[in-house]
């Protein structure tokens, strides 16, 4: 394949690691992760594979949802270091080979952005318009809430204004108007601002409810799609190579949309969220049969689209589009306990506690991850199998510190753990257990298979690039994908059952010679035209089929 052409479309063969500065490494002392202290770990990234950080949000924030209610657009937390050590964090990425895309949060604002301070202040300021206002609860506007039991309400009545106000977040994350121009205008300034500082795109925040323009009164003159379309133009324009990751849970016909049209001219690349709720079910059921039709009802994308593959994000993990039993089946299995669930359609857990840590199952679930069709992305922490400190509320008991080292603070930082604001799990997956520094030292540990893993799906551009489809494998329990670009085709198997497998596939290869094992040196092979392969419970392999 022409190489020129692959880094021009880097994400499609792109290593994704999602991280918070506020809970990665903390370089001065005060308990709360920084610039510096990420600056300083990035060697353990490039050292892992990694091409692509994708920095949760680090701007100014009264911190009430995480950073995602924002007070300043163009500014960096003054927590999390200066814009000086922002900059030289950029350079040093980039010098080790990394990208650098941020989340871009601008559906709503923190209620104490000094735009909603004017607006709720000044009826006459053109502020007010950021926001969407309305004297009564509109029967007609938008209602659903996005984390029931937080939120009661997507209309506040604000006093100071005398007027309710939309949010489809949490009361004090009012929704920004995107019918208003000068809010586009603002958004784009946004955009080419971070593109100026050295950023390669972005991971977009809640897409469809950014877009969304009912209840508003006056109504855009761009229909949402159009201004979409737009905004990534600009971006495009401002910086060739830069790309937005949408956060889209929407059905997989309607995520097509959000591709834009058959040159892909919105998003590059959307969460493959689809895939990540089938495969928990199929894990559930040890079962490879909800997998495959999640994966069969992906819509085509266009050519230099891309799924973002995941097993776990820093939300809940959402089961939202399985049926209500589907979704009972997955909480019974990963997470029984109602304190591990939360807004009645995910789990607030990791991986390595809901599979009680067997390494066989975990390892089959991040070859999964790398070997699916699309870009792997992954939860910092994933690499050494860390969990979840339930102890910590809501959603964030999945975002704790970050586990360096043996220790209380497990060498997040100097500070006392008591002085840590998510502090990690006590227990088996407390840093005595879970850490980057013990696991380096194994040359069998969770991180160093990882990074093999990493090289191997870096030097596998097919599976990122190639046409792909979900083969029979004559056995329920084991997914089986080929992947073909060129005159290269490769298949992977994935076991999700404990027993073992007898696997006899057609790899549809005229005159194929050997199945070669692309992650040992189980070879196998031909001896007729279909290929038989033994799979272990939990078993995996990827294996390329070369003819003479
Ligand atoms: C993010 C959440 C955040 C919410 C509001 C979501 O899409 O993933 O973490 O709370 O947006 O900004």
């Amino acid at each position: 394949m022409n190489l020129a052409r692959t880094s021009d479309l880097w994400w499609k063969n792109a290593v994704v690691y999602c991280l918070d500065v506020e809970t990665y490494a903390d370089g001065n002392g005060d308990g709360v992760g920084d610039f510096l202290g990420l600056t300083q770990r990035l060697d353990h990234l490039a050292g892992l594979g990694v091409t692509c950080l994708w920095l949760m949000p680090f701007y100014p924030t009264p911190n009430r949802d995480d950073g995602y209610d924002l007070t300043d657009h163009y500014a960096i937390d003054e927590s999390l270091g200066t814009f000086g050590d922002f900059t030289e964090f950029v350079r040093t990425a980039a010098d080790r080979g990394m990208r650098v895309i941020s989340d871009l949060v601008v559906n709503h604002t923190s209620d104490q952005h000094p735009w909603f301070q004017e607006a709720r202040q000044d009826p006459d300021s053109p502020l007010r318009d950021f926001y969407v206002w309305r004297d009564e609860v509109p029967e007609d506007g938008p209602h659903g809430v996005v984390f029931p039991g937080e939120q009661e309400s997507a209309w506040t009545y604000d006093e100071v204004a005398g007027q309710y106000y939309h949010h489809r977040f949490y009361h004090h994350q009012p929704d920004l108007n995107v019918a208003n121009e000068a809010v586009r205008d603002e958004i784009r300034k946004v955009i080419g601002f971070w593109l100026a500082q050295g950023l390669s795109g972005f991971r977009v925040d809640a897409v469809p409810f950014f877009l969304e323009t009912d209840g508003i009164d006056e109504t855009m003159e761009l229909a949402p799609h159009d201004y979409l379309r737009d905004l990534c133009a600009f971006m495009t324009r401002r910086s060739g190579g830069a790309i937005m990751l949408g956060e889209v849970n929407l059905e997989p016909e309607q995520q097509r949309e959000f591709f834009g049209d058959e040159d892909g001219d919105e998003l590059q690349m959307l969460f493959n969220f689809i895939g990540m709720q089938t495969m928990y079910l199929s894990l559930a059921r040890g079962d490879a049969g909800p997998l495959a039709d999640g994966l069969r009802s992906l819509p085509d994308i266009p050519d230099e689209g891309q799924w973002a593959t995941f097993v776990r994000n820093h939300d809940e993990l959402t089961l939202d589009k399985l049926t209500d039993a589907e979704r009972e089946e997955v909480f019974a299995a990963f997470g029984p306990d109602p304190d591990m669930q939360v807004y009645d359609r995910g789990l607030r857990r990791r991986l390595p506690p809901m599979l009680d840590g067997d390494e066989r199952r975990i390892r089959l679930v991040y070859s999964l991850l790398f070997a699916l069709p699309g870009t792997p992305t992954i939860f910092y922490g994933e690499e050494i199998g860390m969990g979840e400190n339930l102890a910590v509320e809501g959603r964030r008991s999945v975002r704790t510190s970050m586990q360096w080292q043996p220790g209380p603070t497990g060498g997040f930082t100097s500070a006392d753990r008591d002085q840590v604001r998510r502090p990690p799990p006590e227990g088996d997956f407390d840093p005595d257990h879970v850490n980057v520094r013990d696991q380096q030292a194994d040359p069998d540990s969770l991180l160093n298979w990882f990074e093999r893993m990493i090289r191997h799906r870096r030097d596998l551009p097919i599976l990122g690039w190639g046409e792909w489809e979900v083969v029979d494998t004559g056995h329920t329990a084991v997914l089986g994908v080929r992947h073909v670009l060129d005159d290269e085709t490769v298949l992977t198997l994935h076991n999700l059952a404990a027993t073992p497998s007898h696997v006899d596939v057609d790899p549809d290869v005229e005159d194929w010679q050997v199945a070669r094992d692309l992650l040992g040196d189980q070879h196998v092979e031909a001896d007729g035209s279909r290929l038989v392969v033994d799979l272990a419970g939990h078993g995996y392999r990827w294996l390329r089929i070369e003819s003479s």
